[in-house]
């Protein structure tokens, strides 16, 4: 059994989309069709979570209408539009008092200040509970909406997280955590010996800072992560206190794990720093019978074309129609975009023998991530396990349609979860941080007066 799993509880993000997570989700007659445009919808799937005592609220996120698909499926496809995250999630942080907040930005289509900027704000506006999910974007159309003819290559995309996510974590130590003083008597604002300027010269960024934002209620936001490569992988174990990834087997998931947590001491980190999170997609029932009937429905919404349109995105490879429905999945071209999700679709296809249709139907759902389908008792059992074998410290949980599939976890499986003594019963913290149970940043300056002290 993990050491660390211990005492500890583990760690839940209710991961979103606008509809759900399975590509018919807005077919099913009681799912929010239009959730993407309304926020009243998000405002209760958000307080839904917070009464399930969720640890965070996790937002996907893409700059562009995904395009890879047949013309056939364009009009049918339920998730094309949606709320910007960070506009969003500062709405969100004045209905809410405990979730965390976390939004994905990429950093292969923005700025370093914008986005420390929008962060550090988030964090003050909530009260400490904002996340960044750093990705390097995989959907190939975001180049065209950003002045660019083709999409960043996937390694050139890294080399520019890598300095992009330096960047940031350096503007949010702009101030000291006590830099403003406000002293009306002595007319004092601020300690200038508090506040540190940035002057980053590098080979993507020039950045001066200091940022215009002060120190976070959590001392920095919280740095999420997603990127499955041994590329992604290297830059979860450099700056990631979350790692978000897919994985269908406990066999992968423990994989996974292990190797992230073994790069750590490369970069001066440890465990007690990082906390993994892969996704999972339950399909919950009073009966086995009821689970599966509610997975056979959604199933049957699914168009072909949009099964394979989906399949197209998530593996990054256009024009599928090409290629017989009922034959072996074929070889694939390899992808610029979700590059470890190809592989591990791929993978399962190969592995089960799947057919074309079998591999869009297998994706239509969970999308390369677990797939649990049964009662309460059965998902737990799979969550313990992984939780307690070093395969997650939590899950971001996928809910199948909305508000339906999030409401069946909280109201079945969370009292599971909790009647097993593996999820709080109440928040103990106020920040995202505090939920997550991972240590406060202690401010660079700090660190040196401390060593400098300890040295005397
Ligand atoms: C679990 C997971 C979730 C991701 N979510 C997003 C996302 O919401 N938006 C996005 O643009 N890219 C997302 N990505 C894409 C990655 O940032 C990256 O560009 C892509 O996966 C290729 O890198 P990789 O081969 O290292 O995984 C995600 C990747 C993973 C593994």
């Amino acid at each position: 059994m993990s050491q660390r799993a211990g005492n500890r509880s583990l760690s839940l993000g209710a991961f979103v989309h606008e509809t759900g997570q399975h590509v018919a989700a807005w077919r099913h007659p009681d799912a929010y069709a239009e959730s993407g445009q309304n926020f009243s919808h998000c405002v209760e799937v958000a307080r839904t979570a917070e009464r399930g005592k969720f640890d965070l609220l996790f937002l996907a996120d893409s700059s562009a209408v995904g395009m890879m698909g047949t013309a056939e499926s364009r009009g049918r496809m339920g998730k094309v539009v949606k709320f910007e995250p960070m506009t969003m999630l500062a709405a969100l942080a004045a209905v809410t008092t405990h979730l965390g907040l976390v939004a994905t930005s990429t950093t292969t289509y923005n700025e370093p200040y914008t986005l420390a900027r929008q962060f550090a704000s988030l964090d003050q506006i909530s009260g400490g509970r904002a996340g960044w999910n750093l990705v390097t974007s995989n959907n190939e159309a975001e180049a065209f909406n950003f002045s660019r003819d083709q999409h960043t290559a996937h390694a050139d995309r890294y080399d520019r997280a890598v300095e992009f996510a330096d960047v940031v974590t350096g503007l949010w130590d702009s101030w000291e955590d006590d830099a403003f003083l406000r002293d009306r008597e002595s007319g004092l604002y601020f300690d200038a010996d508090k506040i540190h300027a940035l002057n980053h010269k590098g080979k993507y960024f020039s950045v001066r800072g200091p940022l215009n934002v002060p120190r976070s209620p959590q001392g920095r936001p919280v740095l999420v992560q997603a990127g499955a490569s041994s590329t992604g992988r290297e830059l979860a174990a450099k700056t990631a206190e979350v790692v978000f990834t897919a994985q269908t087997t406990y066999e992968q998931a423990h994989e996974f794990y292990t190797d992230v947590m073994n790069r750590l001491p490369r970069y001066g980190r440890t465990p007690d720093e990082v906390r993994i999170m892969p996704g999972l997609y339950p399909v919950v029932g009073r009966t086995m019978a009821e689970a599966q009937e509610k997975f056979d429905y959604l199933q049957s919404l699914i168009q072909p074309s949009v099964g394979l349109s989906v399949l197209a995105h998530t593996i990054g490879v256009p024009n599928l129609d090409q290629y017989p429905l009922d034959g072996p999945v074929p070889e694939m071209p390899a992808t610029n975009g979700p590059l470890s999700r190809q592989i591990l679709m791929l993978e399962a296809a190969r592995r089960d023998n799947l057919t074309l249709w079998e591999l869009c139907l297998l994706n239509a759902g969970p999308r390369g991530h677990l797939l649990t389908i049964g009662t309460p008792e059965h998902i737990v059992d799979i969550m313990e396990h992984w939780f307690r074998n070093e395969a997650a410290d939590g899950f971001n949980v996928m809910p199948a349609w909305l508000p339906g599939s999030l409401d069946d976890f909280v109201e079945l499986v969370v009292p599971e979860l909790q009647r097993r003594s593996l999820f709080r019963t109440e928040y103990e913290g106020t920040t995202l941080r505090d939920h997550l149970g991972l240590p406060f940043p202690t401010h660079p300056a700090r660190r040196t007066q401390n060593a400098a002290s300890a040295a005397e």
